[in-house]
C-alpha cells in the first residue's frame, strides 16, 4: 500500500483530483467508483474546476457510486443521488446514461443489488475507485464484521456511523438505518483504489488499515491485500503514521 501525506485537506484533495485527472487523460472512456461523505467534496471541487479550465473532459467516463441510503429517493437532499448532482455532475459534462447510482427506493432490493453488480462486470469493472473511510474503518457502507468477499447488498448501519453521518440531517432520528452499498469484494476488484482521509478522528482507523491485522473488524484493513491501493491523507489523518515515520510530504510503501 502507498501512503501519501499531504499538508492539509486542500492538498490531498489537489492530490487526489490529480490522480482522477491523469487516469482520465490516459483512458478517457474510464469506469471510476465514487465516494460520497465530507472527504471527497474537495476534490469533487477541484476537479470541477480542471473540467471548467478545460484541463479535463468527463463525456466518455462512466461512473458507480459505492452506496445509497434505503428509503431515500433522488431527490432527497441527503441522498447520495443528490450529494452526488450537486457536488460534481450538475457542474461536468458527465453523460447521465454513464452515471450509476444504487437505487435506494427500489421495490425489490435483492434484485436491485444483482442489477448493480452486473452492470459493474457490464462496464468492464472499476478501473479506479475513490474510497473514504467511517472512524470504525468501514468503506462504502460495510461495517465492521463485513465478510471480506461480500457483493453488492444491503446493509444494516452501525450506531457509531448514524451518530457519524446524523450532522447531514436534522437529527440522527431521521438517519436512515439501512443502506445498499457495494461489498468489500466488488470494492476489491477494482483495479486501483484510493482512499481519502481527512482529519485526526480518522488518524485510528488509516493507520491499523495500514498496519495493524488484516480483518473484517476493521474493513479498511483488506487495502493491504490489493495490488494497488493508496492513501491520501492530510497531516492529522497521518499522525499516527507521522509519530512513526517522521516528517510531512513524504512517500512511502508498506
Ligand atoms: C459514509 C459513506 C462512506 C464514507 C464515510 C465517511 O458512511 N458511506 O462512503 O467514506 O461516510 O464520511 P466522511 O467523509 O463524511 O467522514
Amino acid at each position: 500500500m502507498r501512503i501519501i501525506v499531504t499538508k492539509d485537506y486542500e492538498s490531498m484533495s489537489k492530490r487526489a483530483a490529480n490522480m482522477v485527472a491523469a487516469a482520465l487523460k490516459e483512458k478517457p472512456n474510464l469506469v471510476l467508483g465514487l465516494a460520497t461523505g465530507g472527504t471527497p467534496i474537495g476534490m469533487y471541487q477541484v476537479l470541477i474546476e480542471l473540467y471548467k479550465a478545460g484541463q479535463v473532459d468527463f463525456c466518455q467516463m462512466t461512473t458507480f457510486n459505492l452506496d445509497e441510503y434505503c428509503g431515500l429517493s433522488p431527490e432527497h437532499p441527503q441522498s447520495y443521488h443528490y450529494y452526488m448532482n450537486h457536488n460534481l455532475f450538475s457542474h461536468i459534462n458527465m453523460k447521465p446514461k454513464r452515471i450509476n447510482i444504487p437505487d435506494g427506493t427500489s421495490g425489490n432490493m435483492e434484485d436491485e443489488c444483482l442489477r448493480y453488480e452486473d452492470a459493474m462486470q457490464q462496464a468492464g469493472g472499476i478501473d479506479l475507485q475513490i474510497l473514504g473511510i467511517g472512524v470504525n474503518g468501514h468503506i462504502g457502507f460495510n461495517e465492521p464484521g463485513a465478510p471480506f468477499g461480500g457483493k453488492t447488498g444491503v446493509v444494516e448501519l452501525t450506531e457509531s456511523t448514524i451518530e457519524a453521518n446524523a450532522r447531514f440531517f436534522e437529527s440522527s432520528e431521521e438517519v436512515p438505518r439501512r443502506a445498499i452499498s457495494m461489498g468489500i469484494k466488488s470494492i476489491m476488484r477494482a483495479r486501483r483504489i484510493i482512499l481519502l482521509a481527512s482529519g485526526n478522528n480518522k488518524a485510528e482507523a488509516v493507520f491499523h488499515a495500514a498496519l495493524g491485522p488484516v480483518t473484517p473488524d476493521l474493513p479498511a484493513s483488506a487495502l493491504q491485500l490489493h495490488p494497488d491501493a493508496t492513501m491520501i491523507l492530510d497531516k492529522e489523518a497521518a499522525a499516527l503514521f507521522m509519530e512513526k515515520y517522521g516528517d510531512l510530504e513524504v512517500t512511502f510503501s508498506l
